[in-house]
């Protein structure tokens, strides 16, 4: 498939140019999408860095120009860029700023679009469709701009979404990464530990964000990584709070208030048992299940300490049941 692939690539790039033209030098794009950027505090480095854009209303605007300039509408389809069936053709991303997505070295490879005025009918983002270049699960956007300094700082910022990736690199943090909204995979956990086993998930301080940091936890252990976990306070994302603080609170925010996953998990679930032993047995259980994935023992004794203290139950009985728990994968 490899020339398929080049020839796919020719098409996103040429459209990542086009988007990012557009939003610069039409008067569409510079009322709309730049306004929307500009509005929501993206500075000019920050916008060309990621070489956002702008896709006009207009129904077939990149479809046709591109044609115009001999790219094939067979590899325009294959990219998503274009919908096309029968005589009817039209741009996928039309009327919404776009993200452009790179490989690991920097190639566009899909886009994300938002529209500009969210409402219940119309998705907030779309995406470009699984293809032979783009493969949601094995990507991360952002880690080519971030791969130097997740390995200079030896850890990485693992957050939602693009904006959210934006706003931690307006603020001077640049070693940050968005899971694009889907649950994490085990193929973007060890695309990170390429570059470092320390993890720090930030995701957005709703119960959705919640619910899905506890499922990374397990996953990032299971790789042998190290995670640490931050709560946001609610209502705020990784976008606004780093708007709101800048880079030095933020690292001092985030230096005060991650923890590692015991204490995120029993601050979290604590607060449900109200001391009712058989809840309190049952978080119990759950924290032991999640020590018990980590391949490292050494790893496993010092979160079996902590786990003993947090929760006052004797180490041994610990150690009896991720035994049973062990046993029973066998
Ligand atoms: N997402 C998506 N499709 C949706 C909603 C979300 O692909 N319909 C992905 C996007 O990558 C998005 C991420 O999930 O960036 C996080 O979603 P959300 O928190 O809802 O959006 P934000 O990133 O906060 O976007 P914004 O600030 O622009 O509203
Ligand atoms: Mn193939
Ligand atoms: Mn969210
Ligand atoms: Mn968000
Ligand atoms: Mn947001």
């Amino acid at each position: 498939h490899q020339n398929e692939r080049e020839s796919m690539m020719v098409v996103t790039e040429y459209a990542a140019k086009y988007f990012a033209q557009t939003l610069y030098e039409t008067d569409e794009g510079q009322s709309v999408g730049l306004g929307y950027f500009r509005q929501r505090g993206f500075r000019d480095d920050i916008i060309k860095k990621f070489q956002l854009g702008y896709s006009p209303e207009q129904r077939d605007a990149l479809t046709r120009q591109a044609q115009q300039h001999g790219y094939k509408i067979e590899f325009l389809e294959k990219t998503g860029l274009s919908i096309v069936r029968d005589d009817y053709k039209a741009d996928r991303f039309r009327g919404r700023v776009i993200f452009p997505i790179h490989s690991l070295s920097g190639k566009v490879i899909a886009f994300g679009g938002r529209v500009l005025k969210s409402d219940a009918k119309t998705a907030k983002y779309l995406n470009s469709p699984e293809s032979e270049i783009y493969h949601k699960s094995r990507i991360l956007y952002g880690i080519y701009q971030a791969r130097q300094e997740m390995v200079r700082q030896d850890r990485t910022y693992l957050v939602e979404g693009y904006t959210d990736v934006l706003s931690f690199h307006q603020a001077g943090i640049t070693n940050v990464v968005a899971s694009s909204g889907t649950a994490l995979t085990v193929d973007q956990i060890r695309l990170m530990a390429r570059f470092t086993p320390n993890i720090t998930i930030i995701y957005d301080g709703d119960p959705a964000g919640i619910k899905a940091s506890i499922r990374g936890i397990d996953l990032v252990l299971e790789e042998g990584m190290n995670v640490k976990v931050l709560l946001l306070p609610e209502g705020e994302d990784p976008d606004s709070f780093a708007k709101k603080l800048g880079k030095e609170k933020l690292l001092q925010y985030i230096r005060d208030n991650e923890t590692d996953f015991i204490k995120f998990k029993t601050s979290i679930l604590l607060e449900d048992t109200h001391n009712d032993p058989i809840k309190r047995a049952q978080l119990i259980q759950d924290i032991v299940r999640t020590i018990s994935v980590i391949p490292d023992s050494i790893v496993r004794a010092v979160y079996i300490k902590e786990c003993s203290k947090l929760m006052n139950v004797e180490e041994p009985v610990l150690y009896t049941e991720i035994g049973k728990i062990k046993k029973k994968k066998q």
